[in-house]
């Protein structure tokens, strides 16, 4: 099966166009259920909404989650809320929210309290540049660290790992990564799971892609790129251009 996660990150604005999408995603879902794994991330005040207008096989994630469950944390959601609002996964890690201050020990954390309530962390790691010398490999090296630090192999089977190269992503990117990037750093990171929990659960975990993935480039990732599946940021709010991204995947390899 192939992921096609869409994160719809600050938007849509209205709640009527948030049940539009999400009615319009569970068609696409729906249609390629035998190759595709469907999920989206919605912003969290849609959360609700969003899971009461999705049935299988569209499925539900959130975007964040605080690092603990004390109470007393003004603006945050515990994992047991997000669980309680119909979310399955969540999307931890990701540059935007690193930029703004998560530092890898809070991301393992998070880690840690969606494995706790059985939610699945769609773990995003990668580079914020590239370098001829590949110095950028050990910046992922270190956010897998940390994150996989004490993590089981029976919990780390519940995760997936999205490669998303900070360069790649949003509307101000340089460019999509090429397949050939994509599958170094796939096979990098295969290498980390299988040096830390051995063959079996390296092969276990998907690893997926994310930066400016479109219907375009979409098939060349899952031929070239070692990649089994996709973080669609735009897109995801397309459901025409989505729509166009799931066929694109889904075709039988000629
Ligand atoms: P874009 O697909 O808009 O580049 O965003 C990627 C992303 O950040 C998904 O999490």
């Amino acid at each position: 099966m192939i992921y096609l996660i869409g994160n719809w990150k600050m938007a849509p604005e209205k709640n009527t166009q948030a049940v539009d999408l999400v009615k319009k995603t569970a068609v696409i879902a729906k249609q390629y259920k035998k190759t595709l794994v469907t999920v989206i991330c919605p912003p969290t005040p849609f959360l609700s909404l969003v899971s009461k207008n999705t049935k299988v096989p569209l499925l539900v994630g959130a975007q964040g989650v605080a690092a603990s469950e004390a109470a007393a944390q003004t603006g945050l959601v515990s994992a047991s809320m997000l669980k309680e609002n119909g979310a399955q996964y969540c999307i931890v890690g990701h540059s935007e929210m690193r930029a703004r201050g998560e530092s890898n020990d809070m991301i393992k954390q998070q880690v840690d309290r969606l494995l706790e309530k059985k939610l699945i962390p769609i773990l995003c790691i990668g580079e914020k540049s590239r370098d001829a010398q590949g110095w950028y490999l050990s910046e992922v090296k270190d956010q897998l660290d940390t994150a996989f630090a004490d993590v089981s192999a029976l919990q780390i089977k519940k995760l997936i790992i999205a490669y998303e190269p900070v360069w790649a992503i949003g509307a101000g990117a340089e460019r999509a990564a090429t397949p050939i990037e994509c599958r170094e750093m796939t096979v990098f990171i295969r290498k980390f799971l299988n040096d830390k929990y051995g063959e079996k659960i390296a092969k276990a975990v998907p690893i997926i892609y994310g930066g400016s993935a479109d219907e375009f480039n979409a098939r060349s990732f899952v031929e070239e790129g070692g990649t089994q599946g996709f973080l669609v940021g735009r897109v995801s709010l397309d459901a025409k251009r989505l729509a166009a991204l799931a066929k694109s995947i889904s075709q039988e390899k000629k």
